[in-house]
């Protein structure tokens, strides 16, 4: 691509070369904060149209690397297993960090959820089940489509709406949403994170909690070691764990935030169940192996020197009340 002659911020293209959709404004009632541009931050060391270039490369791969995931998954779209929704309805393992969230979220109903890079559409479908208003944006036409399918198949489509667009360029009503939500978004985000973090709070409430479950990684020989280990992970080459700098921009925004660690041993667990095989539906020795794991970790994690050695982390905070 030529400097000088890429589409602007404001016209992104996805992997089909058509348009990604920025079409939010006008999503609720007319908010005047709907009606200014989000202004992205563009990194200062870059001349403009050098981060504008940059900017596009990074959606374009990104999208195009969801948009696989999504293809593959679309044609083995099926309903939601019961077990999985009644294991997220009732979390009883907070070991788990997907269900320790939805322990943090309490009762959904009626409550607006804005899910960040909504991915697949399973937790965005959940909320949804649970009975909040959820708002999902991502990047990947494929996903958000998916996550239409998805909505429609659970019979929530009522209380689901999803959009395709760049985070870093979708406009939202200020002041809206109760509960933020991210899963495994702000590592995809690092060079923008603070502008990022800045709309976040921006579109939540006074008091709004905003909940992330992101890779950390703040012992660069475990991540070394890590890397060694035999467990696949599908990885974008714009992401990479979220590290010291990127926990204090978080904090500059939430200043209560609290981190809640995971994933020393229980990286292990994928090692037990295979990959065709959910924790639900596994057998009682493998489900009690894996619990073992999980509990073990919260036990060596709670330990404050030992904590760091977690590679995964739930970040949460609520949104200051105003004076
Ligand atoms: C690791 S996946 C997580 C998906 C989902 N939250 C989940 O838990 O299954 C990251 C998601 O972020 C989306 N994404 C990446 N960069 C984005 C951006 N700049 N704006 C919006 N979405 C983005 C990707 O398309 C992908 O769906």
């Amino acid at each position: 691509m030529e400097i000088g002659n890429e589409p602007t911020l404001e016209t992104p293209l996805g992997p089909t070369g058509k348009p990604l959709a920025n079409t939010l404004t006008g999503l609720l009632r007319p908010d005047p904060a709907c009606t200014e541009r989000n202004a992205v931050a563009l990194p200062e060391e870059l001349s403009p149209a050098r981060a504008r270039a940059d900017f596009f490369s990074r959606w374009t791969s990104e999208a195009r690397f969801f948009d696989e995931i999504a293809q593959q998954m679309a044609a083995e779209l099926k309903p939601l297993d019961p077990l999985t929704v009644a294991r997220y309805r009732e979390p009883q393992h907070p070991w788990f960090h997907k269900e320790f969230r939805f322990q943090l979220l309490g009762n959904l109903r009626g409550k607006r959820v804005l899910d960040v890079g909504c991915g697949d559409g399973i937790n965005a479908t959940l909320m949804a089940k649970f009975g909040a208003h959820v708002t999902g944006v991502d990047i990947s036409p494929g996903f958000v489509e998916l996550c239409k399918q998805r909505a429609q198949l659970e019979g929530v489509e009522a209380r689901a709406e999803f959009f395709c667009s760049p985070l870093e360029t979708v406009e939202l009503p200020a002041g809206h949403f109760d509960i933020i939500w991210g899963d495994g978004i702000l590592h995809h985000l690092i060079p923008e994170l603070d502008a990022v973090m800045r709309q976040l709070v921006k579109w939540a409430k006074p008091g709004a909690l905003l909940v992330f479950s992101e890779p950390v990684s703040l012992t660069p020989w475990l991540r070394k070691l890590r890397k060694g280990v035999p467990i696949h992970t599908n990885a974008t080459p714009d992401e990479r764990p979220l590290e010291k700098a990127e926990l204090s921009t978080i904090l500059r925004h939430l200043p209560d935030l609290e981190l809640k660690w995971f994933h020393l041993l229980g990286r292990l667990s994928s090692l037990i169940l295979p990959t065709c095989q959910t924790y639900e539906h596994a057998p009682l020795a493998r489900k009690l192996a894996v619990d073992m794991l999980g509990r073990v970790d919260q036990a060596l994690l709670s330990v404050p020197r030992l904590k760091t050695l977690g590679g995964m982390c739930v970040i949460s905070g609520r949104k200051p009340e105003p004076r």
